[in-house]
This record gives structure tokens, sequence and C-alpha cells, in this order.
């Protein structure tokens, strides 16, 4: 099975990619993810990069499809994928589309959370992940059982990304707005889409993607 998780900066995508992949054995797939990588081992594309996702701006189509056409193609990922946070353009969806054909591979599901952007801008500023181990925690929504210890590895000690700032969140919104939205029409008219309420709690949003993915008998 592989499917998109669609929405705007902290709908939610990462955090249920991370529960549906142990659920269904499936393997979640971030470009963003993979870009902070490129960028933390200072690459030609993290270079490239990194002042773009720091204005909260999308780095070029060209480097994405680039990169997640290479991604695609390694063993783990036969196992059926989730997308998260790609595609991001129309572009990107259109070469996306080839690049599965070409593989005599299909897109199962498009699932969009679908969140007000004001509750998108507390979501983001209270986030931060255990530099060990990458599990993600929220100030208020998600706080670790122990003060300062990472509940997964107990590791102790946590980042926050540098696009997390109040000033970068509206610009990444802008570019959701005007980039990516255009998506949710591309995929309801391949009659893919299907939308799940992100503002539930964070359970409740899993149990309404369990259900898409696999409905009752
Ligand atoms: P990327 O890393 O993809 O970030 P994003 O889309 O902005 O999404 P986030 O990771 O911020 O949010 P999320 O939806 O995963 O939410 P999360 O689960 O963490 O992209 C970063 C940058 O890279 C882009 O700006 C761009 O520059 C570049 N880039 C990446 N892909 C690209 C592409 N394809 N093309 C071009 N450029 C690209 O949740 C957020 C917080 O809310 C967490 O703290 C969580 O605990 C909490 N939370 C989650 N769900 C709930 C809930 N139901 N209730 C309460 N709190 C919740």
């Amino acid at each position: 099975m592989n499917l998109i998780l669609l929405g705007p900066p902290g709908a939610g995508k990462g955090t249920q990619a991370k529960r549906l992949e142990e659920r269904f054995g499936l393997v979640q797939i971030s470009t963003g993810d993979m870009l902070r990588a490129e960028v933390k081992a200072a690459t030609p594309i993290g270079l490239e990069a990194k002042a773009i996702m720091e204005r909260g701006e999308l780095v070029p189509d060209a480097i994405i499809t680039a990169m997640l056409a290479a991604r695609v193609q390694q063993p783990d990922a036969a196992k059926g994928f989730i997308l998260d946070g790609f595609p991001r353009t129309v572009p990107q969806a259109e070469a996306l589309d080839a690049m599965l054909a070409e593989k005599g591979l299909r897109l199962d599901h498009v699932i969009e959370l679908k969140v007000d952007d004001a509750a998108l801008v507390a979501r983001i500023s209270g986030r931060f992940t255990c530099a060990r181990c990458g599990e993600g925690y929220h100030d208020q929504f998600k706080p670790p059982a122990v003060a300062g210890v990472c509940d997964k590895c107990g590791g102790t000690e946590f980042t926050r990304r540098a696009d997390d700032k109040a000033e970068t969140v509206g610009a990444r919104l802008a570019a959701y707005h005007r980039q990516t939205a255009p998506l949710l029409p591309y995929y309801a008219a391949q009659g893919k889409l299907r939308s799940v309420d992100g503002m539930a709690d964070m359970s409740a949003v899993t149990a309404a993607l369990e259900e898409i993915l696999a409905p009752a008998a």
C-alpha cells in the first residue's frame, strides 16, 4: 500500500505517519527529514536548501523529485510507503504519477489532514524532538512523561527546528495555501482524495486514518 498524507505545516503528518508505519508495516518517507539530513551533513543539496527552508519557502521541484526518486528505489520502500511532505506542488505530483507508472506501482490513498491555521501556529511553536532517537514531543500536547527525559530512549538532549520560529511559520503557511493546496483538486479529480479532521486529538486522528486504510469488515 502506498499513500500520501497531505496537509499544512503542523497538521500532524509526521506524527501520524510514524503511527501508521508501525501499524501497517510501511515506511515513512519525509522529504523534510531528508532535507534536514542533507543540511546537517552540509551536502551540495543541503547547502542550497538551508536558506530556502529557513525562509519557509519550498525547495525547487527538480531537487526534490530527484531525491524522492532515489529514495523510493531503496529496498525498504518495496513494502509500501507513506509520503509525508511530498508532493507539495502540482509539478511534483505529476512527476510522482510518472515515477509510479514507470515502476508499475499505484497510489492507494491520498489523505488530507484538515487543521485551522490558528491551531497550526500553536502546534509548531511548541514542538521539540529527542536529539538521540528523533521522537517528537510538544510542550503542551505531548510532553515527555518525565520532564527532560525522552520516553522512548531515555535521551536528555532535545532540539527545536530552525524553521519553527513564529515569523517563518507564516511564510510556510502562505507557501502551503499558494503552492500545495492546489493538490487537493488534483487528487480529487483522480478520485483518490479523502479528508480527516486533524483538529481532533492524536488518537482520534489515528483511528480515522486506520478506518480509511483498513475498513472494518
Ligand atoms: P517538512 O519537514 O515537510 O515540514 P512541514 O510540512 O512544514 O510539516 P511539519 O513537519 O512542520 O508538520 P507535520 O504536519 O509533520 O506535523 P507534526 O506531526 O510534526 O518541510 C520543512 C521544509 O522543507 C519546507 O518548508 C520546505 O522548505 C522543505 N520541503 C520539504 N518537502 C518539500 C517538498 N516536497 N518540496 C519543496 N520543499 C520541501 O505535528 C506538529 C506538532 O503538533 C507536534 O508537536 C505534534 O506533537 C503536535 N500534534 C500533532 N497532531 C496533533 C493533534 N491531533 N493534536 C494536538 N497536537 C498535535
